[in-house]
């Protein structure tokens, strides 16, 4: 979508994948306070968004959504002040269908109030659901809350959750910032690795302005292992996907922060070139030895080893598969171990890479020396 948003994939937070519809305004303001006291937020986490069940379970006599006033007695206003004094940005959440997926009141031929009570919010960001969708074909839901919210002359980022139904990625680019490719994501290994595939059949549509959405992280919630969660981000940053914490940042371990810190994985994610790397070597059993690539800007190269399979094994890079002249000398900067590796590496490169764990690199080819007359 065209409004200025999106030229890198949205960073933040969303308060879905832990939190459900526990919910609170202290829960928000707490958790906005945590992105600033981490450094979080200077990493470029800046949306702080709030999911499904913000919202009382009915519109108020003059037919304006109302928060619910047990959760969100200050309401929406005082939240949007408070993170806004932080620099940081508030997002909310509503459905393009006559009920949330949690059966409050959604926005369906509501577009123009609805966005217009939000904009007077001072809200920054719109998650727009697929509940109750009186099976009207999303083509026609989502594009007139675009349109509210553009009328609204507030900036506001649109982001798509229709959960793939129709293919959004052939036809989302001129209505959102970023479109759903998938299901919901849950915190499993099996959950993860189905998403990363589906969304990879996706890669061309994705760009600067509009992006595939594989759902947000589920880094951090406990039920994947530390090189699980390593390989999520990973992947996730190298498609381009939006980087959505979804655990408790108040609360989070030491290896969650290492993993959702890593300044070297976001740069790739927020890499001014934008486009979406993909799967583009396989070997093994199942195809469980697996290398992911894509350009970047400056001419280099984001390589993923990604072993899936159930033991240690060697992922081999051959340069054709990357694109690469076989004679091409290349650099090697590993971003998980945040080293130069010493030797350039010519024609291909291989590393040893423990089950379900992720390596990920950056090649910089070299230009060949000039040979002497
Ligand atoms: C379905 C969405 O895909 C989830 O991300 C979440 O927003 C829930 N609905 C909330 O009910």
């Amino acid at each position: 979508l065209n409004n200025g948003l999106a030229l890198t994939p949205q960073m933040g937070w969303n308060s879905w994948n832990f939190f459900a519809c526990n919910i609170t305004e202290d829960l928000i303001r707490e958790t906005a306070d945590a992105l600033i006291s981490t450094g979080l937020a200077d990493l470029g986490y800046v949306y702080v968004n709030i999911d499904d069940c913000w919202s009382a379970t009915s519109r108020n006599s003059e037919g304006q959504l109302v928060p619910d006033p047990n959760a969100f007695p200050s309401g929406i206003k005082a939240l949007a002040d408070y993170v806004h004094r932080k620099g940081l940005k508030l997002g909310i959440y509503s459905d393009a269908g006559a009920f949330t997926c949690q059966v409050r009141p959604g926005s369906l031929f509501h577009e123009i109030d609805d966005s217009q009570l939000f904009a007077s919010w001072g809200v920054d960001y719109l998650k727009y659901d697929n509940c109750f969708n009186l099976g009207i074909d999303p083509k026609k839901r989502y594009p007139p809350m675009r349109d509210a919210l553009n009328a609204t002359g507030r900036t506001i980022f649109y982001s798509l959750c229709e959960w793939g139904v129709e293919d959004p990625a052939l036809w989302a680019r001129g209505v959102g910032n970023s479109w759903r490719t998938t299901d919901d994501i849950n915190d499993t290994w099996a959950s993860m690795t189905t998403i990363a595939d589906l969304n990879n059949k996706w890669a061309s549509y994705a760009g600067p302005g509009g992006w595939n959405d594989p759902d947000m992280l589920e880094v951090g919630n406990g039920g994947m292992t530390y090189p699980e969660y390593r390989a999520h981000f990973s992947i996730w940053a190298l498609m381009k996907a939006p980087l959505l914490v979804g655990c408790d940042v108040r609360n989070m371990t030491a290896e969650t922060f290492e993993i959702l810190s890593n300044m070297e994985v976001i740069a790739v994610n927020q890499d001014s070139l934008g486009v979406q790397g993909r799967r583009v070597q396989v070997a093994g059993e199942e195809n469980c030895l697996q290398v992911w690539a894509g350009p970047l800007s400056g001419n280099r190269l984001v390589v993923a080893f990604w072993n899936r399979c159930s033991i240690a094994a060697t992922i081999t890079a051959n340069w054709e598969a990357l694109g690469l002249e076989s004679s091409t000398s290349v650099a090697i900067r590993d971003l998980w171990q945040h080293i130069d590796l010493e030797e350039n590496a010519v024609a291909s490169f291989g590393a040893k890479v423990d089950s379900h764990d992720c390596h990920m690199y950056i090649f910089t080819p070299i230009a060949a020396a000039h040979s002497e007359i």
